[in-house]
């Protein structure tokens, strides 16, 4: 199986949590893509999606899944996204297509956040896949400066604009032995919006597909 069919597994798996008359969080990335196409075959179940992109909000729309405001819903009761690594902890870095900030919203207004992802994905320690950050332009070199200091190495994005207008830093180098710690610590820095660790808020429910099958972590 190579690892797009894995992302599609772990998206199938996902589908189960779906019930009739929900309102479902949407993530972005290759493997809600897989999640959201899945979720055409069933979309009469639903009420609507709520989406952590534009790009995700096109894609829903583009299989006639009606899309709905947040400030409009309250809250969810499933939010379904990937991520770029997890522990067995279920604490995630996310923000590898730049939707941090969309998606610890919509995170965070859920009850239940399942996880949805290759087995590549599952790590010992976060940090090999650079942390992204969602930082206020004008905040650039400040952030820059207090991620060296912290024994990061931050890469600019080149070229990339968030749906919110802000740049995103990619942080190389970090090793995060204490997530929950971290993402406070960074979210505190005047000029942050978002920092890619979800700890405080971690998944509830991680599905990892690989050769051997779906294994959900709790
Ligand atoms: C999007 O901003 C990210 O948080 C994605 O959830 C993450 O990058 C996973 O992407 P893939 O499903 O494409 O691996």
């Amino acid at each position: 199986m190579n690892q797009d069919a894995m992302k599609k597994a772990a998206a199938e798996a996902a589908l189960e949590y779906v019930e009739s008359g929900m309102i479902v969080g949407i993530g972005t990335g290759s493997t809600a893509n897989h999640f959201i196409d899945l979720l055409a075959g069933i979309k009469g179940k639903l009420d609507g999606t709520v989406a952590s992109s534009i790009t995700s909000e096109e894609r829903l729309k583009s299989h006639g899944i009606p899309v709905m405001d947040l400030n409009s819903v309250g809250q969810l009761s499933l939010y379904v996204d990937g991520a770029d690594e997890s522990t067995k902890f279920l604490h995630l870095i996310k923000g590898g297509g730049g939707a941090l900030t969309r998606e610890k919203i919509v995170a965070g207004a859920s009850d239940k956040f399942v996880c949805i992802a290759d087995d590549s994905k599952l790590v010992d320690v976060l940090g090999k896949f650079p942390l992204p950050i969602e930082v206020i332009p004008m905040a650039q070199s400040l952030i820059a400066r207090q991620i060296v200091a912290l024994g990061g190495n931050p890469v600019l994005r080149e070229g990339f604009v968030t749906d919110n207008g802000n740049i995103i830093l990619d942080v190389h180098g970090l090793k995060i032995m204490n997530p929950v710690e971290m993402e406070e610590q960074i979210n505190q820095w005047p000029g942050v919006v978002t920092v890619g660790i979800f700890a405080h808020r971690p998944a509830d429910i991680l599905i990892l597909a690989g050769e051997s099958g779906v294994q959900t972590y709790t």
